[in-house]
């Protein structure tokens, strides 16, 4: 059932997650249908992901040490392999579908050696380990949580991230008074201001915000906030 408001009352909570798992299960485990059929768009999403993360690395007068990083709803991977790989010494994946967890490591190849954990669990459950992670990056994944969810989260990766480590989240966006639902993947598309006071909530500050460049017009705005 539609709800443009996107208010789901908590009896349909369990439907909530239960609908989105199902929709991905049913999802080939590719590049393609990670990004809905978009998978031109991967290289350029790639790009616009390193340069907004680039001036937080050490090596460009950042705080970022590049040496453990966790990629949320990573699907098969495909940040870990194009985007954190190539930075960081080793990277841990959290994704709640099976079968994209079991195809993780053949799709990443041989630099799948330095991908620590494939953790299979719903991001609403995930506990990351306390001051582990120079980098926690989440992506296309988090309007499958429910505000009270979300807040919890970014409260959890907060304490996951090590003293000098910061969050990327990259989400579509809505340009409208609130957040619309997806009853077909059973999703969220938040609106900024939305997005901010979840984080604000979680007590992060957002360091910079950007909007990724050269998609598709008929796509929604993608943005960048980094978070400490
Ligand atoms: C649009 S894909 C994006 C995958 C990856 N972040 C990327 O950009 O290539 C969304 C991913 O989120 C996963 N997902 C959906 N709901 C989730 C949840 N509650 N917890 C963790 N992962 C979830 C899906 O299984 C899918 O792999």
């Amino acid at each position: 059932m539609e709800n443009k408001k996107g208010d789901v009352s908590d009896g349909a909570q369990e439907k909530f997650y239960s609908d989105a798992k199902e929709y991905w299960a049913a999802v080939t485990p590719t590049v393609d249908g990670m990004l809905g059929g978009f998978a031109k768009i991967s290289p350029t999403d790639i790009n616009g992901s390193k340069s907004f993360l680039r001036p937080y690395l050490k090596i460009s007068g950042g705080s970022v040490t590049p040496k453990c990083a966790l990629d949320c709803g990573a699907g098969i991977g495909r940040i870990t392999k194009r985007l954190l790989l190539p930075i960081f010494e080793t990277v841990d994946m959290v994704e709640q579908d099976k079968h994209f967890c079991d195809n993780a490591r053949a799709f990443i190849g041989p630099e799948s050696s330095r991908v620590t954990n494939v953790f299979c669990s719903g991001l609403q459950d995930f506990v990351p380990a306390e001051g582990n992670y120079d980098l926690i990056w989440s992506q296309w994944v988090l309007g499958h949580l429910k505000d009270e969810d979300l807040v919890r989260f970014f409260q959890r990766c907060r304490a996951g991230l090590t003293e000098s480590g910061i969050m990327v989240v990259k989400e579509n966006t809505v340009e409208a008074e609130e957040k619309t639902f997806d009853d077909s993947d059973s999703s969220y598309t938040r609106t900024r201001a939305e997005l901010s006071d979840c984080m604000l909530k979680a007590g992060f500050k957002i360091l910079a915000s950007q909007k990724q460049k050269d998609f598709p017009k008929d796509l929604y705005p993608v943005y960048m906030f980094a978070l400490q």
